[in-house]
């Protein structure tokens, strides 16, 4: 977490999306993998997003609340997930 908290901000959404969520998700949010949804047909809300991310859901989607870091990481985060939609 140090390394990306030193990162420029354009940046640190990616970094962090990198570290946590490219595994599921993929590098372009269309990876679909464990059952992931595809981050570039969501139509999710900035505070539906967000929910997601802290709390995760039932079907799959971890809980990612104490593994953020600063609080502004988790709007960077929902700003770069929303630049995968095209
Ligand atoms: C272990 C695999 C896994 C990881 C890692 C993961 N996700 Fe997910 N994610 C899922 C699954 C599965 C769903 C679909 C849940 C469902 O069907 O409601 C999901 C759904 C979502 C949704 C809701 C999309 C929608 O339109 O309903 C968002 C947003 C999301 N993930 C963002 C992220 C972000 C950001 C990260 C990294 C912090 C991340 N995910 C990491 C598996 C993962």
């Amino acid at each position: 977490m140090e390394e990306i908290e030193k990162l420029p901000e354009m940046e640190r959404g990616k970094a962090l999306y990198d570290a946590k969520c490219v595994s599921c998700h993929g590098e372009d949010g269309k990876l679909g993998s464990s059952g992931a949804k595809d981050l570039s047909q969501s139509t999710l809300t900035d505070s539906e997003i967000k929910n997601s991310i802290l709390y995760g859901n039932e079907n799959g989607m971890p809980p990612f609340k104490d593994q953020l870091g600063a609080e502004e990481n988790l709007d960077l985060l929902v700003a770069y997930v929303k630049s995968l939609r095209k």
